[in-house]
């Protein structure tokens, strides 16, 4: 048996906006449109791509947060039970963690009623005491120590990295397998980020939890994942194994952000220095290869042919129709 903690094929996430004007058809953002792939328990899976590419949206569908489309959606080897009990039971299992960890927070909340929300809501425990040792367990298992120093207080009064440290106390408390992680250091101060990281490593190892983790820095993707997806304008445009993304990436999109990719010492190139233009809106996608404006290698036929995904190695995929010739360079 494969151990996948979730698959999905073929997801799609459609937005219709009501057009302001009236008259003319309504515009549909097509977020998400027709994407596949795997975690295995214990995996992180990084979703890399430029803002507005669908990767919140990605994550969000996964846990049923928006409305979306699929063809198959599986966690734990099962067909995911969309009734409200089969719901309810998922989310215990598959947690979000958002970038900003005081929007996600409750202000007017103490930090002991936060974490442990989760085991309220779903009547998971029977007394004060009970209620106070498992908070202190989740505050100290994400480095707030000791854990009762911190029940009385309010989110303002902790630092950004505490407070995304609250965030996943609480997102842990259920014992989740797996974590929808939405850019989760990237509002942090560069200092503090390294140990929410390496708090999110320990905690995957000690529960083999599997991470979609999103992030719209590619080095910061190939440091902490096993595998990387990279995404574009709602399509995964390649994936495969972290390191062979990194050296081995075969799509023009993939090369280009490998291209300006931070490396010690040497000043790189913006990636509005390597590609021309900027992500195209969404509702005004060709009919062919999402990235064929921006391509410099784009023919006719990608501006007319959307490409298959084809394998290019083990566990290693990509979307375009000029691979070959890429692979001369
Ligand atoms: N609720 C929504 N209604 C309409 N459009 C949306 C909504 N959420 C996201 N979008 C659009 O979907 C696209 C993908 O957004 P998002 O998933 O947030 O991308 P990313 O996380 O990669 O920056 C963007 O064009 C965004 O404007
Ligand atoms: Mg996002």
């Amino acid at each position: 048996m494969d151990n996948n903690i979730i698959e999905v094929k073929n997801l799609k996430v459609y937005f219709k906006l009501k057009n302001i004007f009236g008259k003319k058809k309504n515009l549909v953002v097509k977020a998400v449109d027709g994407v596949s792939f795997e975690i295995k328990e214990g995996e992180i899976l990084s979703l890399v791509g430029e803002s507005g590419s669908g990767k919140t949206t990605t994550g969000k569908a996964l846990l049923q947060l928006v409305n979306c489309e699929f063809d198959v959606l599986k966690f734990q080897g099962k067909e995911m039970d969309l009734t409200k009990k089969g719901l309810n039971s998922f989310r215990q299992k598959a947690q979000m963690i958002y970038q900003d960890p005081y929007q996600s927070l409750n202000p007017r909340q103490q930090i002991i009623d936060i974490v442990t929300e989760p085991l309220e809501v779903n009547k998971l425990i029977s007394s004060e005491e009970e209620r106070l040792k498992r908070a202190k367990e989740a505050l100290e298992q994400a480095g707030l120590k000791p854990g009762e120093d911190y029940f009385f207080r309010y989110p303002y009064e902790l630092s950004g990295g505490q407070r995304q440290r609250v965030v996943i106390a609480s997102s842990m408390i259920m014992s989740p397998k797996f974590i929808v992680a939405d850019e989760p250091v990237s509002m942090l101060d560069a200092s503090i980020r390294t140990g929410i990281l390496k708090l999110m490593i320990e905690l995957k190892e000690k529960n083999n939890l599997a991470y979609l983790f999103i992030t719209h820095d590619l080095s910061l993707a190939w440091l902490i994942s096993d595998r990387i997806a990279i995404m574009y304008l709602g399509k995964i445009m390649e994936i495969g194994e972290a390191n062979i993304i990194i050296n081995e990436g075969v799509h023009p999109y993939t090369k280009a952000l490998i291209r300006v990719m931070p490396k010690a010492g040497v000043k790189r190139d913006g990636l509005r220095d390597v590609l021309e233009g900027e992500v195209p809106n969404p509702t005004s996608i060709n009919s062919g290869c999402k990235f064929c404006n921006r391509c410099p290698l784009a023919t006719e036929i990608c501006f007319e042919q959307e490409p298959e995904m084809k394998r290019i190695g083990k566990n290693h995929y990509a979307a375009c129709h000029k691979l070959e010739e890429n692979s001369e360079e």
